[in-house]
């Protein structure tokens, strides 16, 4: 029975058939004759997904001083059910990766069609083609407990998988770019044996030409200009890998104005990696308990940050949202404490702040549970049964990347108390990690494991109208800084909502001006690091009461004299008195 591979559009692609594979490698074949009769140079790019897709595009953009193309790159991807649709996609010139980026599909389309820079296949055959390979295949790091990165492994097997592959299919004198993020000693010690061996039993001497370069990339408004116009660090396994890595780099990337740094060793390539974003995770964890110290002393941790980021030693201060999620910052650090141990062969700990770091980002969002339990609680409201809308399911403010967000983390918390979640996303169409939780992400890698009661989350649809997706809920939790949720009103809000809500606030979204709203409308508020809250209904608080006070000392006036604030203030009364 043929297999089909769905595109996130809903478009079918029959999978390929045995027969069909000599017929593609004929295709690339004369392609490839072609470009390199035309002086260009043949690029194979494995593994085409957030990373490969566009850094595919952007060496296929390259060109020379005269403005001719210098590369002719072929995107190359397992033909999986999961992931052969991008093949197609990008034959036509679209992106398999959604961006906020309009650079991405416009770059794509040039080099597919206009260029003809660029195409994409299934068949491991052509890496026979290539004068460089780049390596941008994933590789895991899987936690076997919540909130505790020392239990867990590097899952190499796409990687070691791909290395295999290479070494039996490439020429000797082809340059093997590693720029997936792998545990500091995996070029030398894992990629190095692999390839050498495949050699040997080929019967070629020559020592394989592996360097490593990490991607830098940041998916979202500047995707194309954080792979070719940004920093980049590099190294090879000895001096000719080093040179080729060197030379390529310098061809598509913009080394004159962002320049290489070049390193000794892949592992210290390696470790500059791992090292940059475990102080990153570091700095973010950092703020977690500073984050609580707020909330119970009445401290706005988002005033506190402004505060300290006008000095300029302090100016990388961040607020940390409802957990620290990506592809990246959850996992490299596991990577660096498992080489130590599984690659370089320690047994003693050393690691300290690392894993605390990740453990900490790891666990942060389900305070936001607790926060959303305590607010509706406030309300007379329980939890459980209660209608809760999510606004923002990515990792981060105005993209669509929803890998390991805290999102993610509130979702699963609140429904395992019994919430009914809604969520609203206007970079999101299909939250995977819920629709298909059983498969995505692969290998048995979501967090739905760490949760009970998730059977019913596959039904979660992410919401694109605002105002019908606010009808009739019990609470609203902001939890993603994007662009549409900044200037949000709270009378247009509560008036869509049928009646007061509970607002938790997990990104420093709400001004005291907003929150005071809130509460004078009858909400409750509560905020991750928004100590200062309390305060503001307090001043609510106290403003009814003396409206109140007014009003029995001049019972002749009625109500009259009162604005319309302070009638609403009076009816909505019920909620200001529930104590904290
Ligand atoms: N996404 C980011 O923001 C980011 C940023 C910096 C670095 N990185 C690093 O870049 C690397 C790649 O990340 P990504 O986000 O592109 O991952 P991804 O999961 O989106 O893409 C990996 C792709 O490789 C394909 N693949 C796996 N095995 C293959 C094989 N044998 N042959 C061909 N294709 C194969 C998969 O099907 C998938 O399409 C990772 O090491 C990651 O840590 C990612």
């Amino acid at each position: 029975m043929a297999e089909y591979s769905t595109s996130p559009t809903g478009e079918k692609f029959r999978l390929p058939a045995p027969e069909d594979y000599l017929r593609e490698f004929e295709r690339l074949r004369r392609l490839v004759d072609d470009r390199r009769a035309r002086g260009l140079e043949i690029v194979v790019v494995m593994g085409l997904g957030f990373v490969g897709a566009v850094m595919a595009a952007v060496v296929a953009d390259a060109q020379d001083k005269h403005g001719n193309p210098t590369k002719f790159v072929i995107g190359m991807q397992r033909p999986s059910t999961r992931s052969y649709w991008k093949i197609p996609l990008i034959n036509r010139g679209i992106s398999p990766v959604s961006s906020e980026d309009p650079e991405v599909p416009l770059m794509i389309n040039r080099c597919v069609n206009e260029k003809k820079t660029l195409i994409a296949t299934y068949t491991f055959d052509a890496l026979k083609l290539a004068d460089v390979v780049i390596l941008d295949v994933q590789c895991d790091y899987v936690k076997a407990s919540l909130g505790n990165v020392c239990d867990g492994r590097a899952d190499m097997g796409a990687l070691e998988e791909s290395l295999e592959i290479i070494g039996q299919y490439i020429s000797p004198q082809t340059l093997v770019l590693i720029e997936t993020t792998v545990a500091p000693g995996t070029t030398e010690q894992v990629a190095y044996p692999i390839v050498k061996k495949s050699f040997r039993k080929r019967g070629i001497e020559k020592e394989p030409l592996l360097a490593h370069s990490f991607e830098r990339v940041m998916p979202g408004r500047n995707y194309v200009s954080s792979i070719r116009d940004f920093w980049r660090v590099c190294s090879g396994v000895n001096e000719e890998a080093t040179q080729r890595v060197v030379k390529f780099l310098n061809e598509v990337i913009n080394t004159e104005k962002f320049p290489l740094t070049v390193l000794d060793r892949p592992i210290e390539s390696e470790t500059a990696k791992i090292v940059e974003n475990s102080f990153r995770a570091t700095l973010l964890a950092f703020m977690d308990e500073w984050s609580l110290f707020a909330e119970r002393n009445g401290v706005d941790l988002t005033k506190v940050i402004a505060a300290i980021k006008v000095r300029p030693t302090h100016s990388n201060i961040m607020f940390p949202g409802p957990g620290i999620g990506g592809y990246c910052l959850p996992k490299d650090g596991g990577l660096g404490l498992w080489a130590y141990r599984h690659i370089h062969g320690f047994e003693d700990d050393i690691f300290k702040m690392t894993p605390l770091a990740i453990n900490i980002n790891d666990t942060r969002s389900l305070h936001v549970a607790q926060l959303t339990r305590d607010a509706l609680r406030n309300m007379g409201r329980p939890i459980a049964s209660a209608e809760i809308l999510l606004l923002g399911a990515s990792y981060r403010e105005d993209v669509g990347d929803t890998r390991y967000s805290g999102s993610e983390l509130i979702v699963r918390r609140l429904t395992e108390m019994g919430a009914e979640l809604k969520v609203h996303d206007p970079y999101v169409l299909h939250w995977w990690e819920f629709e298909k939780q059983d498969e995505y992400p692969g290998n048995s890698h979501s967090l739905r494991r760490f949760f009970r009661g998730q059977e019913k989350l596959k039904d979660l649809r992410v919401e694109q109208d605002l105002n019908k997706a606010l009808d009739g809920i019990d609470a609203l939790i902001l939890a993603v800084r994007h662009k549409h949720y900044l200037d949000l009103d709270p009378d247009e809000i509560v008036k869509n909502c049928g009646g007061p809500i509970a607002v938790v606030d997990c990104f420093g979204i709400l001004d005291d001006e907003k929150i005071r709203r809130y509460f004078e409308l009858g909400c409750e508020v509560k905020g991750l690091g928004r100590g200062h809250v309390k305060r503001i209904k307090d001043q609510v608080r106290v403003k009814r009461e003396q409206i109140l006070l007014n009003i029995s000392t001049r019972k002749e006036d009625g109500n009259r004299g009162l604005t319309s604030t302070d009638l609403e203030l009076l009816n909505n009364g019920h909620a200001l008195a529930v104590e904290d």
